[in-house]
């Protein structure tokens, strides 16, 4: 496998003073799509390692920009982003691969290779990091378990159910270890039962050590778990551990005119 800087990888003992570090910072961070409005406008978050942390709000409100700013999607255009101490707005485009094999990220659509069998959507994870081929199988073996589908790895994605095809994703994201694994509305394509079974899902995965930040405007997701919770609105983010029931109420107000 090629090595990564010491500073992004997990066990090393070099990260002995970043492992302290908050695992996630953004500091004033602003993002404009538009040279008049902001998108993103004065956004300050820490995440600690460890952390379940829900972020919601309206849509069109920013979310996906904001973790689209956390995998380096896009740079910043006005503060600055931690990740373990570095500041990613400010990686060369050579270093974004060393930080997204860092990140897991799970999508709304999946984003599954629909004939490519299970085993090669999750094995692709590893196989561009130069992993060896028996411990790929061992490990893909490992995360297949972990989302429920053990044994499935020779089916053809595309004959799976859209919950399982979203296990096969977290897999994908999962199987490589990361730090901290990012979900942007990953229950949106999910009727309500499979929606609160791949909540389950990432609650478990957290609980194995994983930073999970996830991004939802399900307000049965929200009010089933008691995580931290952030609302952006509008491009500027709110802390609303204290105040969820004033917030869904908003919301559900807002949702009347922004449903999606
Ligand atoms: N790649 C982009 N290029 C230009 N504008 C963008 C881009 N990504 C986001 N935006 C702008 O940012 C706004 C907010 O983004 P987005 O609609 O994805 O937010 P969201 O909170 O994730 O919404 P939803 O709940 O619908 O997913 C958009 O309305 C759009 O104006
Ligand atoms: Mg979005």
């Amino acid at each position: 496998m090629r090595r990564s800087p010491s500073y992004f990888r997990a066990k090393h003992r070099e990260d002995a003073p970043s492992q302290s570090k908050p695992i996630l910072v953004l500091e004033e961070v602003y993002k404009y799509f538009r040279r008049d409005v902001p998108t993103l406008r004065n956004v300050n978050l820490t995440v600690e390692r460890g952390e379940f942390v829900f972020v919601t709000g309206p849509s069109g409100s920013g979310k996906s920009p904001l973790l689209q700013l956390v995998y380096r999607q896009h740079p910043v255009d006005g503060g600055r982003i931690l990740f373990s101490g570095r500041d990613i707005s400010r990686l060369t485009d050579a270093s974004i691969p060393f930080l997204r094999r860092n990140l897991g990220i799970v999508f709304q659509d999946f984003k599954v290779v629909p004939h490519w069998t299970v085993y090669e959507n999750i094995a692709v994870s590893l196989e561009i990091l130069g992993t060896t081929a028996k411990l790929v199988r061992s490990r893909v073996a490992d995360a297949l378990e972990r989302v429920g589908l053990a044994g499935r790895g020779n089916e053809r994605t595309e004959t799976l159910s859209g919950g399982e095809q979203q296990r096969v994703a977290i897999a994908r994201a999962i199987v490589t270890e990361p730090a901290l694994l990012l979900a942007d509305e990953p229950t949106g394509n999910l009727d309500p039962q499979l929606a609160i079974d791949i909540l389950t899902l990432f609650e478990e995965i957290h609980e194995a050590g994983t930073t999970v930040i996830f991004a939802t405007h399900d307000h049965s997701l929200l009010q089933s778990s008691p995580h931290r919770l952030v609302v952006i609105d509008d491009g500027r983010l709110i802390e609303a551990s204290q105040g969820l029931r004033a917030w869904s109420a908003r919301m559900q107000h807002l949702g009347a005119s922004h449903a999606s």
